[in-house]
């Protein structure tokens, strides 16, 4: 169903309706879906409890608006070009018929293994075609997919299925990442050893590596689909149904499991797919995230497969063979929308021009951009080189917790303004609000941006742990959803992301809690305490910079920094891994004994002097000591 805008004055228009009667809005648009029963209301929610459900009563499943309702028409397109990692690696594509067969198959096996509704599935697995499948294969029989990027470490792993005491795990023996090859399997037995609930670990052969196999446990992927079926009942979900779990960091504690769920999930990312990249029929999209972030699910997944698109996916990374894979891949497919994240073009605006002069890259019409801010350089780089000063490049901002795109232009139809997200979608209505939590209505202006009204897709709660919820995100500012970030609004109400005003920081579009990163360098042997900031990298956009008091320790310091910075590797992941490492004999603190970050992160992006108000220090002595040995 087509549901884009196709001019501003229709945006303008569809905009105020979507908030002065956002019922009608909404309604109209998830009608053009398929539901098994309609809903008794559009939205009910309070920002308070918080409590937001929308199409209340109405049921449906997801997959049969991905799959089945595009099979009469549309049977044979392609979903899914497939590329792989190197470009002499036999790609594949997929056609919606042949997706949905091997979604059914999947989705029996999972049953035949026990799988019920409601019940919690672990997905960690490379980009490859299978871990759609699995995705959707959960959503058909109703259990909850809970995807964990494959960087994540094996103790990563293990206290997210523990959080979502998931019942099976569907992985790989491995998988390849440019030159390097990433052993999956051996990394869940380890994760497993202490998670109880899990029952069956599911096993795609991607390397042709023999893993250990546990027999009763172990299943190999290929084996449990090939008797089963090529059709699968899908099961009836009510709108407020989990759809899945998906974990993301905050300032504090351990990382938590976003909710999602079925209804308005499906109604957003459809509607913002649409609109934000103005996909037309027939055109190829390629989004370059990874499945396992939110990005993945929404545009790699959910959004594309409910619009019928055909989309690219791509296993390898952005860098091998060379710089130029990316450019290549565009025209190997004659991609029309290309989305990626602004770190991807930082790293390949520094090599050879001619990776890009090389290539054709006409079939472009839009390109995008999201997870971090895009700077100015590499805004105008972007769309200069590769969408060829005539492709809209559009700045999206969303989170995990947004589900879909909230800020940005709609392509080729919006005002475009280099760095700034631009306008919000229909139905989303974003407040800056003051120090003071009062809402700023000048023109030109910068505050913490919030949200005033649900929209479909928000997240409904945190996994087992809805207190945790309302305090993270509802708690700051009463009646409002804060997003964590700042944000400042010129004189035309178009919006630009400051950045995170909490202790998150966002390094390669990759986000990470503070207090999770002390976590895991505070349990190194050598570290009594650790502080850990951001700073300004060139070509990750944040950079992570670990402060970290490790007592009297008479030993070789570059042997205790690799320490520290294997137990941030162990831990959570090689991605989480710091820039830099200070060792230090104390941290800056308060006579409270509050760390004073502020100064730490002066110091780590350079300014090594007017630290402000210092008074409350306990022992300013503290200072010129890691003035001293700070890491350039
Ligand atoms: O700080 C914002 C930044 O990424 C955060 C959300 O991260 P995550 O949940 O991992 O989702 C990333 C992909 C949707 C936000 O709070 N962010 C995301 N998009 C942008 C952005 N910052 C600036 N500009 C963006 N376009």
């Amino acid at each position: 169903m087509d549901l884009r805008i196709r001019s501003f004055e229709q945006y303008q228009h569809d905009y105020s309706k979507s908030i002065t009667q956002p019922d009608l809005f909404w309604d109209g648009i998830a009608s053009t879906f398929k539901w098994k029963k309609k809903w008794n209301s559009v939205v009910e929610w309070n920002f308070n409890d918080p409590k937001i459900e929308w199409f209340k009563g109405g049921q449906l499943n997801i997959t049969e608006n991905l799959l089945d309702r595009h099979l009469e028409k549309d049977g044979n397109k392609i979903a899914f070009h497939w590329e792989a990692n190197h470009p002499n690696d036999i790609s594949k594509s997929i056609t919606y018929r042949e997706l949905y067969h091997e979604v059914c198959k999947l989705a029996n096996g999972l049953k035949s293994l026990g799988v019920k509704k409601g019940d919690r599935v672990c997905i960690y697995m490379p980009m490859v075609l299978e871990s759609v499948v699995s995705i959707l294969a959960c959503a058909r029989i109703g259990a909850v997919h809970s995807i964990i990027f494959a960087g994540f470490s094996s103790n990563a792993l293990e206290d997210r299925i523990i959080d979502a005491k998931a019942k099976v795990v569907i992985t790989a023996d491995g998988l390849n990442r440019g030159d390097k090859k990433v052993d999956l399997k051996s990394m869940v037995d380890i994760a497993i050893e202490t998670c109880s609930s899990i029952e069956n670990v599911i096993v795609l052969n991607c390397l042709n590596s023999s893993p250990t196999v546990v027999s009763k446990r172990d299943i190999d992927y290929h084996h449990l689909i090939e008797s089963q079926k090529n059709e699968c009942e899908a099961e009836i979900m009510d709108a407020e149904d989990m759809l899945f779990i998906l974990y993301t960091s905050g300032s504090t504690g351990k990382p938590k499991g976003v909710v999602h769920t079925c209804g308005g999930y499906m109604v957003y990312t459809s509607y913002s797919f649409q609109n934000v990249f103005q996909y037309e029929e027939n055109d190829v999209f390629w989004c370059t995230a990874d499945i396992g972030w939110i990005t993945g699910h929404s545009y790699i997944v959910y959004g594309p497969l409910l619009s019928g698109a055909t989309s690219v996916i791509f296993e390898g990374i952005p860098t091998y063979p060379d710089g130029g894979r990316f450019w290549q891949i565009i025209d190997k497919y004659k991609v029309n929308q290309f989305y990626t994240a602004p770190t991807a073009i930082r790293s390949l605006m520094s090599f050879d021009e001619n990776l890009v002069t090389k290539q054709d890259l006409s079939s472009l019409k839009l390109i995008g951009s999201v997870g971090e801010p895009i700077n100015e350089e590499a805004w105008n780089w972007y769309y200069e080189k590769i969408g060829k000063s005539n492709c809209p490049l559009i700045d999206t901002w969303w989170q995990t917790e947004t589900g879909g795109v909230m800020l940005s232009g709609l392509g080729g139809i919006s005002p475009m303004k280099a760095t700034y997200a631009g306008y919000p979608l229909p139905g989303i209505d974003p407040v800056l609000l003051d120090n003071e939590g009062k809402e700023i209505h000048e023109a030109d202006t910068e505050g913490y941006l919030c949200i005033k009204f649900p929209w479909p897709s928000m997240l409904r709660t945190t996994y087992g742990d809805h207190e945790r919820c309302k305090n993270t995100y509802f708690s700051n500012y009463n009646g409002y959803y804060f997003t964590g970030d700042g944000a400042k609004r010129d004189e035309n109400g178009m919006f630009r992301i400051i950045g995170r005003v909490d202790d998150v920081i966002n390094v390669s579009g990759h986000r990470f809690g503070t207090a999770e990163i002390e976590d895991a360098i505070n349990k190194n042997k050598y570290a009594i305490e650790s502080a850990v900031v951001g700073y300004p990298h060139t070509i990750k956009g944040q950079g992570i910079y670990a402060y970290v008091v490790i007592g009297n320790i008479e030993g070789d310091e570059q042997e205790i920094i690799n320490s520290i910075s294997e137990s941030v590797s162990k831990f959570i992941g090689k991605i989480a891994k710091p820039d830099k490492i200070q060792l230090v004999k104390g941290l800056p603190k308060t006579r409270s004994g509050k760390i004073m970050r502020r100064i730490l992160r002066k110091i780590a992006e350079g300014e090594l002097s007017n630290f402000g108000d210092t008074s409350t220090l306990l022992d300013p002595s503290l200072i010129e000591d890691i003035i001293k040995g700070v890491k350039g």
